[in-house]
């Protein structure tokens, strides 16, 4: 799913994000990346869907390399991942529905299966009474859940959240974050970055990143057999 060998970022303006990257990630696995404020796991992130490519080193997402020249083929790989993050705003004056449906119109599917897929992913956030609703009338934590309604309707490979539970309350994040875990059956490899380490800890059958200075430590839980 993900091989990452020597990847090293460095920004335009001289900062070094992340040093000697190594890491492996398997399809169905489900990633937490921590660590403190300014780390690198945003830049990491970025890395996996393309914003950004490795300086140094070598990067393949789904056995595609990772690198700038490649733009064409990485936008088409793109439409295999369900991005969460914050940059990418919802749509004000559209509706939940509506959100969710712009993400998967490249699909090649008739607008008929399109709206029915995006009800169901909206019905699995537990937003079946906001279909029609607005965004901009939503709450934060509604507003979240619709963007990750938007980013499962397409039935990603791989799910790349950037904070996702931030300024919810705790139990608005706890069920954010099982949302998320809940994907991880049908295979898909899903990767949140969290400064909410209280609530993940401790958990089996995961990953966990810790980047600290733009170096990764990686951890990993077993199932107890
Ligand atoms: N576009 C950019 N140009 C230059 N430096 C950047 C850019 N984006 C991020 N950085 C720097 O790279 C480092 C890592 O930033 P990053 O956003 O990956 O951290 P983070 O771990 O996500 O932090 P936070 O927890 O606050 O979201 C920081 O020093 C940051 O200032
Ligand atoms: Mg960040």
């Amino acid at each position: 799913m993900i091989e990452a060998k020597g990847v090293s970022l460095r920004y335009p303006d001289g900062t070094v994000a992340l040093k000697d990257i190594n890491l492996h990630i398997k399809p169905g696995e489900m990633v937490y990346i921590t660590g403190p404020s300014g780390s690198g796991k945003t830049s990491l992130l970025k890395l996996l869907l393309g914003i950004e490519f490795p300086t140094f080193g070598s990067l393949k997402v789904m056995d595609k390399s990772m690198v700038r020249s490649r733009k064409g083929r990485i936008n088409k790989l793109r439409r295999r991942i369900g991005p969460v993050f914050q940059e990418f705003k919802l749509i004000e004056g559209r509706t939940a529905l509506e959100n969710v449906m712009i993400g998967m119109r490249f699909l090649g599917k008739s607008p008929r299966k399109i709206k029915e897929e995006a009800i169901n992913a909206l019905k699995r956030v537990g937003l079946e009474e906001k279909i029609y609703s607005k965004v901009e009338n939503l709450s934060w934590g509604q507003q979240q859940r619709v963007a990750i309604a938007r980013a499962v309707a397409r039935k990603p490979a791989l799910i790349l959240a950037d904070e996702p539970t931030g300024n919810l309350d705790y139990d608005n994040a706890i069920n954010i974050l099982k949302l998320l875990n809940s994907f991880k059956d049908s295979n898909t490899t899903v990767i949140i970055t969290t400064h909410a380490t209280h609530l993940i800890e401790g958990q089996k059958d995961v990953t966990y990143i810790h980047v600290n200075n733009g170096s990764i430590t990686v951890e990993r839980e077993e199932l107890a057999v």
